[in-house]
Formats: structure tokens, sequence, C-alpha cells
């Protein structure tokens, strides 16, 4: 069917959607709805059966959906109406939610229910219960709506009956948001955390300034007075609360009016000059099971296998993640394990170098340089390991150099709902990361330039088509890194592995021999020292505006309808 998908970004719901009709056979095309005359003019121009909505801000042109099906992606149960759907159902606390596609009509989330497809609401937070549980959810239902209308058969069921409640829930202020450290729990804080995670963050005073607060993670140990830091680790500050305290990774400055865009960051580089004398409090890398505190890199071991998860807001990976993640590798393959699996964590695996870093540096150039290197040192450590098999888990999205991170693994397993983003051109980079060596010795050449070119969205069940992956996991965003495990520990029992093992070292010996890793390396990182180092290369103006959320960043359109 010819499918015209209209939303108001190519985000990664949207992404997930086309990949999935694809994958089903559908021609889907995409119009981004900046105007409602953009809208028009895609419908004119693709002539489709069919319109979904998998993420609009905006309603739909009236003249569009009276003379065609609209589908609107709703991320709430039948019945709810409102623009902030996920907020409230973290906030009330809802342990079930659902996704339901309605048609679109002159009353906002009014419409008729094509589908509607039910999911549990772990405690995370909003944007990864979006790309994760939600996500999942929004596919499912889409594609039984997708059937439904195909059919020709499917009455959808109005909303006025008995069987729907409606309820309208405003849009989530940050009046309802605010935290108060004096009065509210722990478990109170941490909702209102997950629930403004990761936009709006929640808006709060801090040290005598006004901050968005990203991110809010439990901490059983550490205490003081209420709202006060009480310490940092790796990054983060932990606050205490009345009855515990939280770990917050990132802040932003509130805007004062008229003054600069802010961005958020990693929240003690945020507030240095200004933090208060508290100690730095490490995690341990192997963090006892029932401790309850926020650690964004661990190792675990179960007999053969070693699980190093690591999980960075937004997939970012600043230089100092970078090398501490490298220090927990080199651990790791101190041990005594065959199968490494590396990830594992819901969410992001990983999206390359931390932009909003690299942006905040007093000299970006030289932040990039030093931040694309650190990730290159990563990268090397698992191509040169040739005494274990190495497997790259991806429990969510990676792009760029996120995505040759994982490639340099001897396995990738991707979970069924991860998209993957193989290229760098949104940025505007040559990329490294080695995958000069890593993309043409999975997918060819041919189709390496072409995955660089095109610079579009792979599904991870066309990804493992491609041979960029090796294994898709049908699991849930909670269940994958349990089902990764058992994954794992069966490939450890393999009677071939040794043999597997050993064929991997003669392969890195002979490839060496071809080509040695320093010269990939020297070479892509000899374009990327012209890119970071000329004031006025593309790179700049584009990770500004990337950062900044402004348009005119990154070429995000994707396959426009023509
Ligand atoms: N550095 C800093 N922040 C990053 C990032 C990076 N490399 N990649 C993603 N993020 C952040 C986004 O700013 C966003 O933050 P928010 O939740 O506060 O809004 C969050 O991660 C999710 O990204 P978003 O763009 O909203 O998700 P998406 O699914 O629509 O798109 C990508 C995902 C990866 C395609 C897109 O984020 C992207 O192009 N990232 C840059 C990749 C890159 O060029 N890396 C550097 C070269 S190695």
């Amino acid at each position: 069917m010819r499918i015209l998908l209209v939303a108001s970004a190519f985000n990664s719901l949207t992404q997930r959607i086309q990949a999935d009709l694809s994958d089903r056979g559908h021609t889907p095309a995409l119009a981004l709805a900046t105007e409602d005359e953009v809208v028009r003019a895609a419908v004119r121009r693709y002539a489709p059966e069919l319109i979904v909505a998998p993420m609009l801000r905006t309603a739909l042109p009236e003249d569009v959906w009276s003379a065609h099906t609209c589908l609107i992606v709703h991320p709430g149960p039948p019945g709810d109406r409102g623009p902030s759907s996920l907020d409230w159902a973290i906030h009330t606390g809802a342990e079930r939610w659902a996704v339901t596609v309605l048609q679109a009509d002159a009353e906002m989330d009014a419409g008729d229910i094509w589908a509607t497809v039910p999911f549990e609401v772990p405690a995370v937070g909003k944007s990864d219960l979006y790309r994760g549980e939600a996500g999942d959810a929004a596919v499912a239902a889409v594609a039984l709506a997708v059937e439904r209308f195909a059919s020709g058969r499917h009455k959808p069921q109005p909303q006025h009956g008995p069987e729907v409640e409606a309820v309208c829930r405003p849009y989530f202020r940050q009046e309802a948001r605010r935290i108060d450290w004096s009065a509210d729990s722990s478990e109170t804080v941490l909702r209102k955390l997950r629930g403004a995670d990761s936009q709006p963050g929640v808006l709060d005073e801090l040290l005598g300034a006004q901050w968005y607060l990203h991110g809010g993670h439990p901490e059983d140990e550490l205490r003081g007075i209420p709202g006060a830091i009480v310490a940092t680790r790796a990054g983060a500050i932990c606050r205490a609360t009345r009855d515990g305290a939280v770990w917050i990774p990132e802040l932003r400055r509130r805007r004062t009016p008229g003054g600069p865009v802010t961005f958020k960051r990693p929240a003690v580089d945020a507030l240095a000059g200004c933090l208060p004398p508290v100690p730095e409090v490490p995690a341990p890398l192997e963090l006892p099971g029932h401790r309850r505190t926020w650690t964004d890199i661990g190792y675990r071991e179960d007999g053969e296998v070693g699980r190093l998860r690591f999980s960075f807001p937004g997939g970012a990976m600043s230089t100092a993640h970078c090398r501490r993640l490298l220090a927990a590798y080199r651990f790791a393959l101190s041990r005594p394990t065959s199968v490494l699996v590396l990830g594992g964590a819901r969410d992001f695996f990983s999206n390359g170098i931390h932009l909003n870093v690299i942006e905040a540096a007093a000299d970006p150039a030289e932040e990039s340089w030093a931040n694309i290197n650190a990730m290159d040192d990563l990268v090397e450590a698992v191509l040169r390991t040739t005494d274990r098999l190495v497997v790259a888990a991806l429990g969510g999205n990676a792009a760029a150099g996120g995505v040759m991170l994982a490639l340099a693994a001897d396995e990738v397993w991707c979970r069924a709902g991860a998209v993957l983003n193989p290229h760098y051109r949104l940025m505007g980079l040559y990329g490294s990361e080695y995958w000069t060596y890593t993309l043409p010795r999975r997918v060819g050449g041919d189709r390496a330039e072409r995955l660089m070119r095109e610079a579009a969205p792979v599904s991870a069940a066309a990804a493992v088509a491609l041979g960029l992956a090796d294994r898709l996991v049908t699991a849930s965003p909670e269940g994958f890194p349990d089902e990764a495990a058992r994954m794992a520990e069966q490939m450890a029992g393999y009677r071939a592995l040794a043999r597997r093992i050993a064929d991997k070292g003669a392969v890195r010996v002979r490839d060496e021999a071809a080509k040695p890793l320093a010269a990939y390396r020297h070479e892509e990182l000899n374009r990327m020292h012209r890119t970071f180092f000329r004031a006025d290369d593309p790179y700049h103006a584009l990770r500004r505006a990337f950062v900044r959320k402004e348009a005119g960043g990154a070429d995000r359109a994707g396959p426009v309808a023509t």
C-alpha cells in the first residue's frame, strides 16, 4: 500500500514505523509537517492510499483528513486525550498504559479507534519508555491498524460509546513537575524526574540559579540536608531528599530572556566553579546485587561470560566516558572469560562522540579531536581482542560512531526494535572509529559507500539482512539484558568456541599484514582533523544547531515523498 507518513520530525519512532511498514511490503514515504502547505503538496504528489502520523505536534489540515483516511498514533489508552500522555502515565504511577491509533477528526484525539496495544510501564525515563515499550506498542498498533484498513472490512470503534471513557489531560506544566525537596520522598522526586526525562527536565533552584534537572536515579546509602548536593559520581550529582537521595546526571541552565540558547551538559561540568566541596563517590565496577544506586558502567561475570554494561544519556560518549569505558573494558579483559558482552542495557547503545560536551568546550575543535581519539582507542581495544569472543548487544538504537563501536565486535545482536543509523552525514563528518575497516568487512565496499551516502535509518531486521548485525533478539526492552546474557551463556558452551577464537586471532594477523589498523586510523583521522580544525567547516554549524535543537541542523528529513 502507498502510505504517506506525516511527522513533525524524523524521530526514532517515525524511523521505526517507516522501516516496519517497508519490511511488511508497503511503500511508505515521509512528509515533514513543517507547514500545512507542505503536507498538502506531499499528499498531492504521492497520492497515498492511507496517511499515518507517527508523531505529530500540530493538527493535520482539515482538507487532508476529510479527503483521506488519516491515522494518528496517540501514546495513550482509548479515551485518553491531550499532548502529554506519557508524562501523565509516569506521574500517576500507571503500571500499564497503551498506544492507540485513532482516525484524525475535528477534535484532537477524539477520532475513531483503529487499534490499541497495551504495554507495561517500568521505572524508566519518559524518552526511554517512548523508544522502548511505547515504541514497540506503537509499531504493533500501526501494523494492526494498517492491516485492518487494508482489509476494507474493519469498522473502527467510535470513542463516544459506553466502553470508552474520555479523559482529557492537559499539557503537563512545570508547576506540576516542581520538586518540594523538604516534603517529597525519593520515590516522588524520582517519578517527577523520570516524567520529565529527557525533555523538558524539571525546573529547579540550585545553588542560587535556575536549572532544568535531567535524569533521575535512586541512591540507597548517601544522605544529607534535603535538596543539598551531597556527592558526585562520573559527572552526575547526588542530591539528598527527605528520606534518601537521588542521582541527577545532567543539567541545563534556564535561558534568560534574550539570552543564548542553553543545552544539557553533564551536571558536574555545568556547575564547574560553583559546586560545593562534596566527595566524588565512585561506584564499584562490580556492584553488589542488593545496591540501589546509579552507575553508568558496570561489570558482571557468570562463569565464562563477562558482561560490560554501559548506558550514557542520549547515547552520547564524551572523552571522559570513552576513557572510563576503555578502563572497564581492560578490566573485563583481565578476567578469565571466553565471551564478553559489550552493552546489553536498554535504550541507546551509543550515538558516538558527545556533541554537547564538545559544543560547551572552550575549544570545540580540540575537544572534538580528543573525543574522537578516545573513541578510537576504545574501538581499537575491541578490534585487538583476540583471546575471547566479543558480542555487542544493542538493546536500543545506535548511530554514527556508536554503530561502528558495535561493528568492532565479533557479533552484533540487536533487539528487534532497535534502529541503526550507520553513517555520519547528518553531522557533516567523514567519520572514524575504524569504519573504513569494519563496515566494508561486513557489508562489502559498495553497500558501505551507499549506507554512508544515503544516510538512511536501518531497522534491526534489515541490519541482519544486510550483514550489519548477526542476530535479531525478540525481547522486550526490560527482558533484553537477560535474553542477551542467556544467548551469551549458550555461546560460551559451544564446543567450537575455542576454534572460533583461534581463527579470529589468525584473521586479525592476516588483516594487520594486509593493512595495519594504524593506517585505517591515520587516514580517517586526517580527514577528521581537517574538518574539526577548519573553522568554516559545516560540521561546526551542524553541531551547533543540533545541540541547540535549531532548524537547519542535521538534515533529518529522510526520504521525502516526491
Ligand atoms: N551527542 C550529544 N547528544 C546526542 C548525541 C550526540 N552524539 N546523539 C543523540 N544525542 C541526544 C539528542 O540531543 C537527544 O537529546 P534530548 O533527549 O535531550 O532531546 C537524545 O540524544 C535523543 O536524540 P534524538 O535526536 O532526539 O533522537 P532520534 O532518535 O530522533 O535521532 C540520532 C537519533 C542518533 C539519529 C540523532 O540523535 C543524531 O543524529 N545524533 C548525532 C549522531 C552523530 O552525529 N554523532 C557524532 C558522530 S560520531
